[in-house]
């Protein structure tokens, strides 16, 4: 891409990051519900939503006011409680956008959990834990999401995933197994509900400056082996990934189904 575009692309050769583009109501009218979306990457795709002019469910476990973004966006903002490990609440939470909304558009199944440990140390609790979150969470979502979006005349799912369902790390045997199954279950969802006109895709970020990584960030030796896989030299920022989300959600994305698209700047494989 050229650099006299005027755009606020970045020139040639240069990844580092760049100005965020401005918000072009390009999910307006559009009900979204946003597991995880209170705070990290559930919180930053939930704000961009909104700025497209979507009406956004932040939905996670523990309630939150979300005050600012209560202030910005009125009564297109809600917050509701859910535990996406169990059917009847994914069920219940569904009931009540309905009640509220009439409808749902896009689902983005990001509310995640990682408990590292080595296979022979993990306890069956933090391996159930993963698994029940990551990917038993987005198979009662995308279950309980498809009535409401065929209301709606069809709808957009994304999965969130990560880089770490392809690559090998010691003692992250059950975030990545639960990510690659993720990714799979996604496919699956593709074929089966495209003549629903549900088209469902992943998003794989690498290390985000936000949530789970922060931890990692702020220690010192992880931080420089994690960077050292960074083809880009940095993290990325919340509003890239959320970015991605948008174009995956809104009529750009019309034609992309069953993908998982990684949006790491580059990673490299160990
Ligand atoms: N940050 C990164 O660098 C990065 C990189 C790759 C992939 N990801 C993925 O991005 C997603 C978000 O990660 P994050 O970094 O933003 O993590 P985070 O800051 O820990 O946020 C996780 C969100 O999920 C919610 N949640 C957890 N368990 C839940 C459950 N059982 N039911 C409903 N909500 C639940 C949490 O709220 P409550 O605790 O209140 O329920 C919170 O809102 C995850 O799927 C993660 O694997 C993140």
């Amino acid at each position: 891409m050229s650099s006299d575009t005027g755009t606020a692309f970045a020139p040639a050769g240069d990844i580092g990051a760049v100005g965020r583009p401005p918000a072009r109501g390009r999910l307006a009218g559009k009900v979204a519900v946003v597991t995880g979306g209170t705070r990290g990457l559930g919180l930053a795709m939930a704000t961009v939503f909104l700025e497209e002019e979507a009406s956004v469910i932040c939905a996670a476990r523990r309630s939150t006011t979300l005050t600012e973004l209560a202030q910005a966006h009125g009564d297109r903002v809600s917050v509701e409680t859910v535990d996406v490990c169990s059917a009847e609440s994914v069920r219940s939470l569904m009931d009540r956008v309905m009640q509220r909304f009439g409808r749902v558009d896009i689902l983005v199944s990001n509310a995640g959990v990682s408990r590292n440990g080595k296979i022979v140390d993990l306890g069956e609790r933090e391996w159930r834990e993963v698994l029940d979150t990551n990917l038993t969470g987005a198979f009662h979502c995308t279950k309980y999401v498809v009535p409401c979006m065929e209301t709606a005349g069809g709808g957009r799912i994304i999965n969130i995933s990560a880089g770490m369902s392809s690559r090998v790390a010691p003692g992250a045997a059950a975030y990545s197994a639960s990510k690659a199954a993720l990714e799979m279950f996604t496919r699956a969802s593709a074929v089966e509900l495209a003549k629903k006109g549900i088209l469902v895709n992943c998003i794989a970020p690498g290390f985000v400056n936000t949530g789970m990584y922060e931890p990692l960030r702020d220690d010192e030796r992880l931080r420089s082996r994690y960077e050292r896989m960074m083809v880009s030299g940095r993290p990325g920022e919340p509003w890239e990934v959320a970015a991605a989300a948008v174009f995956l959600a809104s009529a750009e994305g019309s034609y992309v189904n069953g993908h998982v698209l990684e949006v790491n700047g580059g990673l490299l494989w160990s």
